[in-house]
């Protein structure tokens, strides 16, 4: 099975590359500069070159004490970037894990689903 692991170079992608690479896993790392999540046209094409199974997104803007003053920035890459990964997983038809943290979700709020 071929994973793309986007966010490779960060602290939990790198884990997840090592695991990956451990269970026996084809893992496609993929992080800044090759790949920008916030660029749709960088996303399509990575995915169309690469065809993966399985898409896992643990790519982030994860400087909390600047973000406030890097607004445009956090949202580029925590919003934005994570909308084109689902469009374009969406498009082929690629699952996507998009991993979050408790500080966003700690598993306690009421969805409507
Ligand atoms: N670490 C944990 O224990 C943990 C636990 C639970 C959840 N999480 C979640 O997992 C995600 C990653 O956390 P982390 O601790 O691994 O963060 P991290 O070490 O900061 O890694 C994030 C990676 O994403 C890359 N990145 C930033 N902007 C990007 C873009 N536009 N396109 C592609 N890659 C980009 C970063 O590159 P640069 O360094 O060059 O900016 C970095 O390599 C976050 O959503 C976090 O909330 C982490």
């Amino acid at each position: 099975m071929k994973i793309l692991v986007i966010g490779s170079k960060g602290q939990l992608g790198h884990e997840l590359l090592i695991q990956g690479n451990n269970s026996g896993y084809e893992i496609l790392p993929a992080d800044l500069p090759d790949l920008d999540i916030t660029d749709k046209t960088q996303v399509k094409h990575r995915l169309e070159k690469s065809q993966p199974s399985l898409v896992v997104n643990a790519a982030a803007y994860t400087n909390v004490d600047k973000a406030e003053t890097e607004q445009n920035l956090a949202f580029a890459v925590n919003r934005d970037g994570p909308a084109n990964l689902a469009e374009i997983c969406a498009l082929f038809k690629v699952p996507l894990i998009h991993i979050s943290t408790d500080f966003v979700f700690d598993g306690k709020k009421n969805l409507l689903i």
